[in-house]
């Protein structure tokens, strides 16, 4: 016998097993959550945003949303990355990232409800536990896993108390690893990795100082900063980071992962703070240094059997692209439905094996991504010159020869606009952040050809209601002016009908199934005289199906099957998709 029960028990309060949590808690299911720790995260590590994570936290609640821009940098100040020799030193290029550039501001308005911001994980993780405590999760802190079995009908986890060193056991039908990149939840299920761990070498030097005087003019999240050394292991190149605008930085920087691991002394990380905002004489309220690896790894499955794993756990790979904790609440999105709808018995188990088929591809994905946008910074070193020679003043000779009035010169600075511009890949790949599709059984094919990516798929989202598809966002309105989106017509751990004039039959079929498989289901009619209007004609451009036609969605947004128009038997045909979805 267990010292305690629980339905599912998750490892770790970071942003997987905190958005876990308070997912869980919001469909109503028991849950707990343990950290080794005392605490949450205690450095910011995490901050760029995405607009798919801010759906997540909508979704958990306006309030929810609301307390994130409440702490967040806002998307303007984001602004545009600087390449330069340091912050007092020459500046080489910019570009505008993040959304910042007004065609790709554009897409991003029209793609969701939601902003791209700047929170800090120190903000985020604490928001999503909050979230989860108050709605129900047990939380127990200094609480370290130790192991796990697991038999046909749960899993027994062995955790040791750290205030008391006293071992404690816990039965419950789920276990989630959200563990971290050292997860040992996934080696104990011994999950198959693919690529390396330590590919290189970097360090955070988090401090406080006033740089109001060389950045306010240049509002920016990322400072790149191009000296002798900062090619060497790290991220691609030295960054100083806002934390808090403009008194509050994060310095990355790489060291050489073949050699001895540097001590980060307060003398080491002030004089690396120096050269990098270009101050001899700057003075440093230093709060933490830590050394870090680049990884290059990802999980090929993410469970075995009651045991899920999630997060960094499953994708190991730089900050680049700033997809890691996106992602990490972004699988407890995927996974959190799945595990109430079984749990409440209105799904068969298949339905969990369908985690697997559609995150494990966003893990090799983002990680790839990642750290390819590692390689792309080479060509900037390469067009300055700075690969040429390791001498500081042979680099620098290189450097200024871009100012010169010639055609060598001139080519030099095409290069160098060109490789800066080629970042987009890294700092406004909206694609990459919106445009996953997923293809398992938890999706019904509605026999139609997947809409091919008309544009740079990695670069823009590019809406669509085929199966697997995340419902794309349109505004529609209520008779009180009322605006929701339609992403906020779903959702909320309901399956979702929408449909318009003619497909009152979906409505009624939507009631009665809903009831013969004990389902919530929501469903809306969108169009004139309805309580929902699309006045501005964006849904019926977006929904690729008639009028009497049905998108069903699923509780994270994205689409679980379609119908051009209204069927012959819409209850026969909704039982029946619904039934496959799920797993009945
Ligand atoms: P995370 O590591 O955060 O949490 C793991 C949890 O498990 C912790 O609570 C830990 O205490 C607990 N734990 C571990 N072992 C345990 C055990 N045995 N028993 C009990 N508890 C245990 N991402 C992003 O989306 N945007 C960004 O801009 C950035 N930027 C960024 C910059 C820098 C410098 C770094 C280093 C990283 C980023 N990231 C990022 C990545 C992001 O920080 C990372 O992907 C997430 O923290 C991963 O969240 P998880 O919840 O998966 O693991």
């Amino acid at each position: 016998m267990a010292d305690i029960t629980t339905d599912v028990l998750i490892v770790g309060t970071g942003p997987a097993g905190s958005a876990t949590a308070a997912l869980l808690s919001s469909y109503g299911v028991e849950n707990m959550v343990i950290n080794r720790y005392r605490w949450l995260a205690n450095t910011p590590r995490a901050h760029i945003t995405n607009q798919r994570t801010m759906e997540v936290l909508r979704d958990l609640g306006r309030d929810v949303e609301d307390e994130a821009y409440l702490f967040a940098t806002e998307q303007d100040l984001m602004g545009e990355n600087i390449f330069c020799t340091s912050l007092t030193g020459e500046e080489i290029g910019r570009m505008k990232s993040w959304g910042k550039h007004p065609l790709s501001r554009a897409e991003h308005q029209l793609s969701s409800p939601t902003h791209m911001n700047d929170l800090p994980q120190t903000f985020m993780e604490p928001l999503l536990f909050k979230t989860a405590c108050s709605r129900g999760t047990q939380a127990r802190m200094s609480t370290e896993y130790l192991s796990h079995v697991q038999d046909d009908a749960g899993v027994t986890t062995t955790v040791r108390d750290r205030l008391t060193g006293r071992d404690v056991t816990i039965r419950s039908k789920y276990l989630v690893g959200a563990d971290g990149g050292n997860s040992k939840v996934a080696a104990d299920i011994g999950l198959p990795f693919e690529g390396r761990m330590g590919v290189a070498g970097s360090m955070n030097i988090l401090f406080k100082a006033d740089l109001s005087k060389y950045v306010a003019h240049r509002p920016s999240v990322l400072y790149w900063v191009m000296q002798p050394g900062s090619n060497v292991g790290g991220i691609g190149m030295g960054l100083v980071r806002m934390v808090r605008p403009w008194n509050e930085w994060l310095i990355v920087w790489g060291y050489d992962i073949n050699g001895p691991e540097p001590k980060v002394d307060e003398a080491m990380a002030t004089k690396v703070a120096r050269d990098l905002v270009g101050d001899p004489d700057l003075q440093i309220d230093l709060r933490s240094v830590s050394t870090w690896t680049n990884n290059d790894m990802y999980a090929t499955q993410m469970s075995k059997g009651r045991v899920f794993c999630m997060g960094d756990a499953t994708h190991r790979h730089p900050p680049s692209n700033g997809l890691g904790s996106n992602t990490s609440i972004q699988d407890a999105f995927n996974l959190a439905w799945k595990l109430a709808l079984v749990l409440k018995g209105q799904a068969g188990e298949h339905l969990l094996d369908s985690y697997n088929a559609e995150r494990a591809p966003v893990a090799k994905q983002i990680v790839t991504r990642a750290n390819k946008s590692i390689g792309e910074f080479g060509p900037i070193f390469k067009a300055l010159g700075l690969l040429d020679s390791i001498d500081p003043v042979k680099m620098q000779q290189n450097m200024d020869a871009r100012v010169e009035n010639t055609a060598d010169a001139e080519a030099q600075r095409a290069a160098i606009r060109e490789a800066i511009a080629a970042k987009v890949y890294e700092f406004d790949a909206h694609g990459v952040e919106m445009n996953q599709r997923y293809r398992s059984d938890a999706v019904a094919a509605d026999g139609a050809t997947e809409p091919p990516f008309e544009k740079d798929a990695e670069l823009h989202y590019q809406w669509t209601t085929y199966p697997g598809a995340r419902v794309p966002h349109a505004w529609v309105f209520d008779d009180h002016g009322t605006k929701v989106s339609t992403l906020d017509l779903c959702g909320k751990g309901r399956f979702s009908v929408l449909t318009g004039i003619g497909g009152d039959a979906w409505v009624a079929a939507a009631k009665t199934v809903g009831a013969e498989l004990g389902l919530d289901l929501a469903a809306h009619i969108i169009g004139p005289r309805q309580h929902w209007q699309d006045f501005t004609g964006d849904w019926a451009r977006a929904r690729e199906v008639r009028d009497s036609g049905i998108v069903l969605v699923r509780p994270d947004h994205h689409v679980a099957w379609r119908s051009e128009t209204v069927a012959a038997d819409p209850a026969g045909e909704l039982r029946r998709v619904l039934k496959a979805v799920l797993a009945r």
